[in-house]
């Protein structure tokens, strides 16, 4: 079914089942222990062989020497597989895997889908590279053998700091820069500005699954239960690197914990484990160790963005400029963080600027909102700043800027598919008791804690793609849903249940759902925040091709109506289940899109509001309550939608207050890579979140009406906590997280 046209009435809009804040379906086996994750297939290859990667100890530099011969007499060992003896691979030939906005539109399929090559030569390029990967019968004989690879480097000389590299960094070819107006006349001319530069750390997705691959062949076929965001990115992806036709791999990643963003692209754990279990003709597993995890596979790379606003007395926008610098090995994109700031506020004359400096450090990529979760922090940190040099009110700041139209594309008029930032920012306020907030700095006291209240708006893009379900009435009535879909725990099997429940008119445990493998039919996966929206729209299109098939079979018109477990038309109404009498009916069906995507600006939006408190003795900042309203058109899952918020308000208050990666510039890696020493937030870090949804519906986006959510949750949270902790201190932190340290 191709979408190309706003979204008039359909089934959806019954919204029985839809939108209702249903537990997941998965939840009981999950917390019952009986959801299997990928290393722990055990009963189909309990013959599985342990694989271990041995990561390299220079981020930049050769292999000068290398000595195997103690690992591979170690008792246990089957296999040491190093760069002299893996296969040839083959690196990516198309364009890196993408969830940020601008390389990605347009695009229906993943462009190379990319899986890295392991072992192809002495070269190292980061920390932690694979130099060799250890095989064993046992996972114990697989890490003490890993001990036993003798390596000697010659180190290079790395490129380490951003700080150093964005002296002469270039134009970012990844980012779309813009030049509207006369941004230099008109910032000069303006009556009220500010000019301030903001930085933002290396941070790391951290999530809790490591990625894990158990590899298993027959003859030529190889399957791989392995952790990974979207089915058909880690199919076409280790296919292409190891040079096999895509029909031959098969990617099972029926339950996933946790991705944000770290799992789009393939490593180790899974290219080796093929690797090595071709070689031994059995199947091998390989879970990455959480240091690895920090130093061999992605992270969000640094910023570091100058913000250049001039507005009237008024308070309207009159320059607005955007310059950012970041950094990422030659080839890769860095963090843009200048996305937001096309869309979020008008202004006519408007500079936006990338650069980009090659560094030695491990590869980046994407990161919950990439672009958006860094770019915000400094966008509506210096729209704060802007307003008290106003002296005018922010949340008034940003009503004045509202625009209903992308204010930077200047070829055609692109009105936004549905914006209710001003929505967010109002309600948002009333609940929080925003006119209660003091706008002179440091003036509220609880004892000797200092109190301050900021806010901040949030915009994530929103993006669809392509996304195929797999929709079968059994037997008895029941309906059976299929798509390689992914779950990450975000709530994919929830809310592609409920749609064809929805659809079909049957009661949710009428559904079985089934996810997450390459050979059900290709889905949009999770990433990009695109995975609910484009998903369940796949799941609509399957049924809409399953009512009409039964219907047929039925002699009922093509416009029957399926409620309550029946078929109604023209006064006639038959069981659902009788359809199913003679044999099973199947449908499958693709969404795919017009060029809704580029007629209208698509966007989620969020406002968020803050209350901290800061020890006046020791600098410490709690976060006491937040209050955040989202808009991103229809809800599908009320509760599974506002656990996703809670997190990303979550992971931003953890953003603003802690998350760091430590660079050591000796041997260019992340020094603090465990969960003991890269800080996230606990229980008792978070007080109780207040979630709002401002109902919309965005009949642009998609048959379901809805858009993006799972990273709109970050989205602006850092501002909102530095603004709060501005007003209670008086002190404006720059230079993110806000540590006690930078307080004192
Ligand atoms: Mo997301 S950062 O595309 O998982």
């Amino acid at each position: 079914m191709k979408f190309d046209k706003p979204a008039g009435p359909n089934p959806t809009d019954r919204m029985r089942i839809l939108g209702k804040p249903f537990d997941r379906v998965d939840g009981a086996i999950k917390v019952a222990g009986q959801a299997p994750y990928s290393y722990e297939y055990h009963d189909i290859a309990p013959n599985a062989a342990y694989g271990v990667m041995v990561g390299a100890g220079i981020g930049k530099g050769r292999i000068a020497t290398m000595d195997t011969r103690d690992a591979e007499r170690a008792p246990g060992v089957l296999l040491v597989l190093t760069h002299r003896n893996a296969p040839k691979m083959f690196g990516q030939q198309k364009k890196q895997n993408t969830t940020s906005q601008e390389s990605s539109e347009g695009s229906e399929e993943a462009k190379g889908a990319h899986a890295a090559p392991q072992l192809q030569g002495r070269d190292i390029k980061q920390h932690d590279e694979a130099v060799a990967f250890v095989v064993a019968e046992t996972f114990e004989q697989a890490t003490a053998a890993a001990h036993l690879v003798r390596i000697g480097y010659s180190a290079g000389k790395g490129r380490f700091s951003l700080t150093e590299g964005a002296r002469n960094a270039k134009p970012n070819p990844e980012a779309e820069d813009a030049h509207v107006g006369d941004f230099d006349g008109a910032f000069a001319a303006a009556a009220v500005k500010v000019d301030v530069t903001y930085t933002t750390p290396n941070q790391s997705q951290a999530m809790m699954e490591p990625h894990a691959t158990l590899a298993m062949w027959s003859g030529d076929q190889l399957t791989l239960h392995t952790s990974h965001q979207i089915t058909h990115w880690s199919t076409e992806g280790v296919a292409d690197t190891l040079g096999i036709p895509h029909d031959k791999v098969r990617c099972v990643c029926a339950y996933i914990g946790g991705g944000f963003g770290s799992k789009l692209e393939v490593y180790g754990d899974a290219v080796l484990s093929a690797v090595a279990a071709q070689k031994l003709g059995r199947p091998v597993k390989c879970a990455l160790t959480r240091p690895q995890i920090f130093n061999h596979t992605t992270h969000r790379p640094p910023t570091i963005q100058r913000l250049q606003l001039a507005a009237g007395r008024d308070g309207r926008l009159l320059a607005m400029g955007h310059t950012t610098w970041t950094g990422d090995q030659e080839g890769a994109r860095g963090e843009l963080a200048t996305e937001q700031s096309r869309l979020m506020y008008g202004g006519a004359n408007r500079k936006l600027e990338t650069y980009i400096a090659t560094l030695d450090l491990p590869k980046g990529g994407s990161m919950r909102a990439p672009g958006e979760a860094a770019g915000l922090f400094a966008l509506e940190g210096a729209m704060d700043e802007l307003a008290e040099a106003l002296d005018m009110d922010p949340v008034e700041l940003r009503i004045v800027n509202d625009v209903q139209q992308d204010p930077t594309t200047q070829d055609k008029v692109r009105p936004f598919s549905d914006r209710k930032l001003v929505e967010c920012m109002r309600q948002g306020a009333a609940k929080f008791g925003w006119d209660r907030r003091n706008r002179r700095p440091g003036q509220m006291r609880d004892g000797s804690l200092l109190i301050g209240h900021g806010m901040a708006g949030g915009i994530r893009n929103n993006m669809v793609k392509a996304s195929g379900t797999r929709v079968t009435l059994q037997s008895g009535g029941r309906v059976l849903v299929e798509t390689a879909m992914t779950d990450i725990g975000t709530g994919s099997y929830t809310i592609n249940a409920q749609t064809a429940a929805e659809m079909l008119g049957v009661p949710l445990d009428r559904v079985s759902i089934k996810l997450g493998d390459s050979l059900f039919p290709k889905a949009a996966g999770s990433g990009g925040s695109w995975g609910g929206n484009s998903s369940t729209a796949g799941t609509y299109a399957a049924c809409m091709a399953l009512r009409t098939a039964i219907a047929a079979r039925m002699g009922m018109p093509a416009d029957a109506e399926f409620v309550d477990g029946q078929i109604r038309a023209g006064g006639r109404s038959i069981p659902l289940a009788s359809a199913a009498a003679n044999g099973p009916v199947v449908a499958e069906d693709t969404i795919t899109y017009g060029d809704l995507e580029k007629t209208y600006a698509q966007a989620s939006f969020a406002a968020h509001f803050c209350e901290v408190a800061v020890s006046a003795v020791t600098g410490e900042v709690r976060v006491r309550r937040m209050t955040s309203a989202f808009s991103a058109g229809r809800i599908l899952n009320a509760k599974t939608a506002r656990s996703q918020c809670l997190g990303g308000m979550t992971m931003g208050i953890g953003a603003a207050l802690m998350e760091a990666l430590q660079v050591d510039e000796r041997f260019g890696y992340f020094a603090n890579h465990d969960l003991a020493e890269y800080h996230v937030p606990v229980h008792a870090d978070i007080p109780d979140l207040d979630v709002i949804f401002v109902d919309s519906l965005d009949t642009k986006s998609s048959p379901m009406k809805a858009r993006g959510v799972g990273e709109l949750g970050i989205c602006g949270v850092g501002a909102a906590v530095s603004s709060a902790v501005a007003n209670a201190t008086g002190v404006r932190v720059r230079d993110f997280p806000i540590t006690l340290d930078k307080l004192l």
